[in-house]
Order: structure tokens, then sequence, then C-alpha cells
């Protein structure tokens, strides 16, 4: 089986990251998923953004957390892209499922609540995507191992990602013990060793974030069922020849 592409922040090396843009941008490029990050506003409204604090890719300033949904709308989340798109917005994480729940596109939901405590994050993702009936197409990862363990104590049929920075000495048995289904493993972990490993211990591999062609036809090599990238075309051009 080829690996499943997901683009990162949608086709974020193109579109300014995470927004409807690059998410659409990324169906475009034929990639089978998105990648997106979830974290709350201060109404406790699922908003898709990757950095807690506004400046690098919104005209804001301060805390995602110390914003209302509807101040967090007002903004333009096409700061830092060389695409200049006014209209560009920080979208829910609801309206990314009802954009794409009628299509086969899958999603990988990167919980941010590493550095940041985001209360009762895990119930309201869950609720989400329950909602849109899309447990099959969804897979939850997060830094914050413990908050994967909840996502399993509240649906047991939610596939889970251990999302990891540097080395980690079996991290199938760091897994294990999360209960995490996948390892997301960052390209300058990924070794073939490592993915033959996994599989041996019925994990599924995914690595990050793998940009050009050299890097992803490694990963195509080293037999990964899943790559995360910035440039899912690229991926798509190569994938499509196997
Ligand atoms: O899914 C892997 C990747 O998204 C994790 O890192 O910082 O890009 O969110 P980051
Ligand atoms: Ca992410």
């Amino acid at each position: 089986m080829p690996p499943l592409i997901y683009a990162h922040r949608g086709a974020s090396g193109l579109f300014p990251e995470n927004t409807m843009e690059s998410f659409q941008g990324a169906v475009r490029r034929k990639a089978n998923g998105i990648e997106l990050d979830v974290q709350l506003s201060s109404d406790n409204k699922l908003v898709v953004i990757h950095d807690h604090n506004l400046e690098r890719t919104t005209n804001g300033s301060g805390l995602v957390r110390h914003y209302t949904l509807r101040e967090l709308r007002q903004l333009r989340a096409d700061k830092g892209s060389s695409m200049r798109l006014p209209k560009a917005h920080i979208p829910t994480l609801q309206e990314v499922f009802q954009s794409f729940v009628d299509s086969p596109l899958r999603f990988i939901i990167e919980m941010k609540n590493f550095f940041l405590d985001q209360p009762h994050l895990e119930e309201l993702v869950i609720e989400q995507i329950r909602r849109y009936q899309l447990t099959e197409r969804t897979i939850i990862s997060t830094f914050n191992f413990d908050s994967l363990l909840r996502i399993k104590q509240l649906d047991a049929r939610q596939t889970t990602g251990l999302l990891y920075v540097g080395p980690l000495v079996k991290p199938w048995e760091v897994a294990s013990r999360y209960r995490a289904d996948q390892l997301h493993v960052p390209y300058d972990q990924l070794t073939e060793d490592l993915v033959k490993q996994a599989k041996q211990h019925h994990f599924e591999v995914l690595s990050w974030t793998i940009n050009t062609g050299r890097q992803i036809q490694r990963a195509i090599d080293c037999g990964v069922d899943g790559l995360i990238t910035n440039y899912p075309k690229r991926a798509r051009n190569l994938i499509r020849n196997l």
C-alpha cells in the first residue's frame, strides 16, 4: 500500500496555513487528508490555528485563548504567507468538518494542549467528530500523551497518534502505554528499522514534516503508512507512479 498523503496545516507550502483556502488547495492537489491544529477560544469554541499567539499568522496580537470566536473571526489569517488572501480567516473545526464531510477526505486533528492547558478540549473534539460521524476518517494526535489516554477513555474506537520530537527509545512501548494506535515520527528520527519494528508491534507509522522530493522518496522507501507534508502535490507526483 502506498502511503497516504496528509497536507500539513493544509497545502501550507503555498497557502496561508490552517485556513479553508489551504485545505481546499490540499484537496485540489489530491491529498488523502489534511492535518490541522485545534485549540480553544475564550468562549470555548474549537478554533483551527497553530500558535497560541496570534502574531505570526494573523493581524491580531496576544493569546488565542483570550479572544472569543467572534473576535477571532474578524482577523485576517494570511500573515506570513507568500499568498496574500485578505478573506482568509481562522476557521472552526466545525466549519472544516461541514465543508468536507461529504468528501472522502481524512483528518489529523492535532490538539494544541501541551504548553497551555485547554480544559475539556478532548471532550469537545470527540463531540464534533461524532456529530459529523467522522470517527473512521479521523486521527487525533498531540504531544500531550496523557491527553491521548483521555481520548481513548472517551472513545475507544478513536484512532490516536503518539506525536513526539527527538529520539524516543522504543516509541511503540510508549504508544502502547498511552493506548495510541500510531506513531507520528519526526522525519529526523525516521528509519526503515524503526518502521519495521513498529509494524511488528502492530503500530502504524506516519512521519512529519516531509517536504522535499528526496525526503518524500525516502519516507516511501522506509515503508511509512502516511506522510505529512506542506506540499501534497509533490508527494502525489511521486506516489502516483508507485
Ligand atoms: O502532525 C505533525 C506536526 O503537525 C506537529 O508539529 O508544530 O507542525 O504542529 P507542528
Ligand atoms: Ca500540527
